[in-house]
């Protein structure tokens, strides 16, 4: 009995003491922080930006740096969500993807649009460009305007052209170095008709696959070569499973940014100036660092040991141009003379 009445008593004054000292309810509901960073989430424009390469490719660098113009010129009021190495879809869906507005803004490379639109496949020709400059003039003259007024007709808003390098050719087993080389190989290519006849030109066959099964399709053997840039090789790590890489620049691989239609005009005009500029900006920094990216993704090839390196010199170039020179004549046909002549113009001057 007394041990009961000791209890009762401890329990009493402890429920004292918590309404005299700090039971005050009143204050915890006070000194609670209000959270703007809550507010307006209603009225947020959220992009995804979907792609396939890794975050480290110029085209990743750039997603995340034209992310960031946005969010800070916004206040933060459009967010950029980027979903690089194709988590949300794959380069075969991401187009179909855009059209319905599961997503927002892609960044293919332009081959992957030559099955809707042909006269991109000009950008394949293989050596249509000896520089970046002839890139540069390309994208940014009567090429680059006359692709880009053809896409905005459909429900894909062509937003720019984003860059990348050179492709190079990978092996396994023998190195390429003579078109002779090529023959009864295997290999992986973007779905574009001129990188399929340009394969032919060189006696090779190729199977059409997306980019993020090409590790594990030179893996199982199912193809034995590929092209691409430095920087897809590496951040792929494609070295894995290949024993040669060529230098043989023959084609350049960059890409066409694009919105959806519908998702553009419903935005303000003032939003879509910032993005515009920052997609403006984005490009120029990509411009400039593409290069250097691929150049720094070619030293960590030669670094890791397990590839072996093969330059092109002149004459071995001269001879793979001419080896290739039939796919100009049956380009012609798809893209037209006006394209082919405006190609010439650029890379004569
Ligand atoms: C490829 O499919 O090889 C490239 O288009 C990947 C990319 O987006 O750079």
């Amino acid at each position: 009995m007394r041990t009961f009445a000791l209890i009762s008593l401890f329990i009493c004054s402890g429920v004292l003491a918590a309404f005299v000292f700090g039971f005050d309810l009143r204050d915890t509901v006070q000194t609670l922080e209000y959270d703007d960073e809550q507010e307006g989430l209603e009225d947020q424009v959220v992009i995804k930006f979907s792609h396939v390469t890794s975050e480290h490719t110029p085209k990743g660098l750039a997603a995340r740096k034209f992310a960031e113009l946005v969010e800070a010129r916004t206040n933060g009021t459009v967010s950029v969500e980027i979903y690089a190495n194709g988590a949300l879809y794959n380069d075969q869906d991401e187009q179909q993807a855009l059209k319905e507005n599961r997503v927002q803004i892609i960044a293919p490379a332009t081959s992957k649009l030559t099955s809707e639109y042909p006269d991109f496949q000009i950008l394949d020709l293989p050596y249509a460009f000896s520089s970046y400059e002839e890139v540069r003039k390309a994208y940014e003259g009567t090429i680059g305007r006359t692709l880009l007024a053809e896409l905005n007709k459909s429900e894909m808003r062509g937003m720019g052209f984003w860059y990348n390098g050179f492709k190079q050719m990978t092996s396994t087993s023998e190195s390429l170095l003579h078109p002779s080389d090529f023959e009864r190989m295997h290999f992986r290519r973007m779905p574009s008709p001129v990188i399929e006849r340009q394969f032919q030109a060189l006696d090779a066959s190729t199977s059409l696959l997306p980019f993020n099964k090409t590790y594990e399709n030179l893996h199982v053997e199912f193809i034995n070569g590929q092209e691409n840039t430095t920087s897809n090789i590496y951040t792929k790590k494609l070295y894995e499973t290949q024993d040669h890489l060529t230098i043989s620049n023959h084609g350049y691989l960059g890409y066409i940014v694009l919105t959806n239609e519908t998702f553009w005009k419903n935005l303000s005009d003032e939003q879509r100036e910032i993005i515009e500029t920052s997609m403006e900006d984005a490009t120029e920094w990509i411009r400039r660092h593409s290069i250097e990216t691929n150049d720094a993704h070619l030293r960590e090839l030669k670094r890791t040991d397990s590839i072996s390196i093969h330059y092109l010199n002149q004459e071995q170039q001269n001879i793979w141009r001419q080896a290739l020179e039939p796919v100009y004549i049956e380009t012609e046909a798809f893209v037209g003379r006006e394209l082919m002549q405006e190609l010439d113009q650029i890379t004569d001057q």
